[in-house]
């Protein structure tokens, strides 16, 4: 069952296209990777599907829900990890996946950090799916690339999020520590009954075959390739490399 589905998103900037016309779908539990060299549109495309930038056209659709017309805890229904993994350097692990729960609290407890219970059972739970429990308390500065990514991962977990959005997240890490990442948001993927969705970014094609169930490939904005990742052979990746290089 389709849980995203992008139809006709268009983006330009300065005149430029930076994404022309492109349309896919994402069911529940489904991994999708998308593929494209630099400059083909993948963080334009992520940026204006977390709802960071507005498409000029189309739309992007949760559950047939416009993702452009989410507010406060609606918009929580779509996580984003980031190639940086963008966490507050001098706070805790857990103060870090807490601030996954915001959408969730009245606004003044969130200022004063003052969760429930519940929040707190639930980041620790999350911190302790991604293996990092023991590292509740440690400053997030103070911990490994690939230990951050997990805390990041966790703060998305911890939104109870329908999708999750990852830029390039492995960008950043060593290919051993980059192929845990990637297990692990498979995992997440593809666990459970209800299971989320994980829309992800990648330069590493065996990566996305690996681990990913779908491919689909950006170039010059454009969606050239949407196959299943078993059928994403190497003549399908020339093709998606070697056209952006030519453009
Ligand atoms: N804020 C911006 N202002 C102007 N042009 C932009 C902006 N962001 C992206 N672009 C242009 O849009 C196109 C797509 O860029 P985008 O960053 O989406 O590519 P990408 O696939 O994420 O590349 P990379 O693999 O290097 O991250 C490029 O031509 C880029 O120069
Ligand atoms: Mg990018």
């Amino acid at each position: 069952m389709t849980l995203f589905e992008v139809r006709g998103a268009r983006k330009s900037y300065d005149g430029k296209l930076a994404l022309d016309d492109a349309s896919f779908r994402v069911a529940r539990g489904e991994m999708l990777a998308v593929l494209g060299a630099s400059g083909a549109g993948k963080t334009t495309l992520f940026r204006c599907l977390s709802g960071l930038a507005s498409l000029d056209q189309g739309t992007a659709l949760l559950h047939g829900d416009d993702v452009a017309r989410l507010r406060g805890r609606q918009r929580r229904r779509i996580a984003v990890v980031f190639q940086q993994f963008n966490l507050v350097s001098r706070l805790s692990a857990l103060d870090n996946v807490l601030a996954g729960r915001l959408g969730h609290v009245p606004a003044w407890r969130g200022w004063l950090r003052r969760f429930g219970r519940a929040d707190m059972q639930l980041a620790l739970e999350c911190l302790e799916r991604v293996g990092l429990l023991a590292y509740a308390n440690q400053r997030a500065d103070a911990l490994s690339g690939g230990q951050q990514q997990r805390v990041a991962i966790a703060r998305a977990l911890a939104q109870q999020p329908d999708l999750i959005i990852a830029d390039e997240p492995v960008a950043s890490l060593d290919p051993h520590t980059g192929a845990g990442i990637m297990a692990l948001l498979s995992d997440i993927c593809h666990e459970g009954e209800g299971g989320i969705a994980v829309i992800c970014s990648l330069h590493q094609p065996e990566l996305a075959r690996r681990f990913a169930d779908r491919v689909v490939g950006l170039s010059g904005g454009r969606i050239v390739l949407d196959v299943a990742a078993g059928d994403c052979g190497d003549d399908a990746l020339r093709q998606l490399y070697g056209g952006a290089i030519a453009a």
